[in-house]
């Protein structure tokens, strides 16, 4: 058993942005389910506090000149212990944990979450009075990318593990703002949180950690290379040893469509058919004529360069000529946001955007569309093919990262033997992701094919049994690793 304090600048049901709040709000259950000792730490935004129910204050400590309380409660529908950080001059706010309402950047984002790493790193050695010590700090992203720097400077420290969600956001600062937040002078180096003569959060993490991972195998190898790397591939190829991928797992209580309360029809493997109830709710929730028969085509998430969306912008005009339709549920760049209401007025039959964030919506979008799509530029791991798959509609997805770990191309081999998933493209451009709808399209019409690709996806494990096993491993070889444990 490890006692482990997992820390994450977002965690589902409490505040989400992304997919990391679908990790951070599963993984720590799953650790929990195989008898860890698992702690959640997350900042105290607004949003937190009125979501966790019943707070208990129960430590409060003075970090960089603010006074900080740690408030308890259980992750919602979890025995999961949780630990939000209040400082409310920097986490009540509205807005999002890292934009305000206006879409900008706080502009004191590094003072926020450099004090977030100071409370992991002063919990973690039992430095904050709750009588509590880790042996194994998990960190998540930049938010937490300071946490693993801070503790090399405690003679005894927990092992630290950190995980790369997504490389393309590294927390960069100028170097006032280094020396502002009052770190030891020695950090500002090339081998330590220097990058390009900036403060980079993620090379806390990326340097100091004893172990890094990444959400999926092929992403772990992508990011050694210049194309993926972000200009960290150097350092990452230096740490390879240290680098691995486990490929993320689901919630599958909250996401299965056989229980799924968001729907207004539940499905299972067995009663497939039923999942056109769904179809049809979902095109009068658009406004899209009622048709059970013509292919529909999903996309959910962020509006953003990473999720092709210029891609499926480019594409639309030539896709809606085919015999499909196409509804998204995304918020993002506002470029984006106004040329797709701009394709949506001009094919009001055939294409319905609907901008903003709906946890709602999105479940219905995964149980009501045909088939789901994502072009990503690179995806570490991506969670909606997975949530895809369990709800028996095949992905359209472009062969990198996650997707290429999680979804098998249906060709004539992978059709015969029954390992086909769904759709799988490689090249970066609006004809590769047109030919891959093309032969969706025959694939769909082929009505016993596609009945095997949605059984065969419904039938995968994507839940964090074994995902989570992956992580025990994990912490014992970061354990390993520690040149300065506690406790010896
Ligand atoms: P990323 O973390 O890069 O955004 P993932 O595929 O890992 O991508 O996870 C995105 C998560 O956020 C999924 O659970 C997805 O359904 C959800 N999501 C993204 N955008 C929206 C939205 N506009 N409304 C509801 N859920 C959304
Ligand atoms: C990131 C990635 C996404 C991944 C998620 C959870 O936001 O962009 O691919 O699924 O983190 O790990």
């Amino acid at each position: 058993m490890s006692r482990v304090l997992f820390a994450s600048s977002e965690a589902h049901p409490l505040i989400k942005t992304g997919g990391l709040a679908d990790v951070a709000g599963s993984l720590p259950r799953a650790l929990h389910a195989l008898e860890q000792d698992v702690r959640l730490i997350l900042p105290a935004y607004a949003e937190c506090k009125t979501r966790a129910g019943k707070l208990k204050p129960v430590a409060s400590l003075e970090v960089n000149g603010q006074r900080v309380s740690l408030l308890e409660s259980r992750l919602p529908g979890t025995r999961v212990k949780t630990w939000l950080v209040d400082c409310p001059l920097f986490f009540d706010r509205p807005g999002n944990p890292y934009l305000d309402p206006d879409g900008e950047v706080w502009p004191d984002n590094a003072q926020r979450f450099a004090l977030f790493c100071q409370v992991i790193s002063r919990v973690s050695l039992d430095q904050a009075g709750l009588y509590w010590q880790a042996d194994i700090v998990h960190c998540n992203d930049w938010q937490t990318g300071l946490v693993p720097a801070l503790l090399t400077l405690a003679a005894q420290r927990p092992a630290t593990v950190f995980t790369i969600h997504n490389l393309a956001y590294q927390g960069l600062f100028s170097y006032e703002t280094f020396k502002s937040l009052g770190l030891p002078p020695h950090f500002w180096h090339h081998e330590a949180l220097e990058f390009h003569h900036q403060l980079s959060f993620i090379k806390g993490g990326l340097v100091f950690a004893d172990r890094i991972n990444t959400v999926s195998p092929t992403y772990a190898r992508e990011i050694q290379t210049p194309e993926f790397g972000n200009g960290l591939d150097g350092l990452l190829r230096h740490r390879k040893q240290a680098l691995s991928g486990i490929l993320n797992g689901i919630d599958t209580d909250e996401w299965n469509p056989g229980s799924d309360s968001h729907l207004p029809q539940k499905y299972n493997r067995r009663s497939l058919g039923k999942k056109v109830i769904n179809k049809l709710a979902l095109e009068k929730t658009f406004n899209l004529p009622e048709d059970a028969e013509r292919l529909l085509i999903g996309f959910i998430g962020r509006l953003v360069e990473q999720k092709g969306v210029d891609i499926i912008i480019q594409a639309l005009p030539e896709l809606v000529k085919l015999p499909l339709k196409f509804v998204l549920l995304g918020s993002g760049q506002r470029e984006y946001e106004s040329a797709l209401n701009k394709l949506a007025r001009q094919h009001r039959e055939k294409i319905g955007i609907r901008i903003g964030y709906s946890e709602q919506l999105a479940h219905q979008i995964e149980a009501g569309v045909d088939t789901f799509l994502m072009p990503s530029r690179f995806e570490p791991c991506g969670l909606n093919q997975l949530y895809s798959l369990r709800y028996g509609t095949p992905p359209i997805v472009r062969g990198v990262g996650g997707l290429a770990d999680s979804v098998v191309d249906a060709n004539e081999e992978t059709l015969e033997d029954g390992s086909a998933t769904g759709v799988v493209f490689h090249a970066d451009s609006a004809e590769a992701l047109l030919d891959a709808v093309q032969r969706t399209l025959s694939l769909y019409n082929d009505k016993k094919s596609w009945k095997k690709l949605q059984l065969a996806g419904m039938r995968q494990d994507f839940s964090w049994r074994q995902s989570a096993q992956r992580y025990l491993e994990l912490y014992q070889s970061a354990r390993k690793a520690n040149p300065c444990p506690i406790g010896l």
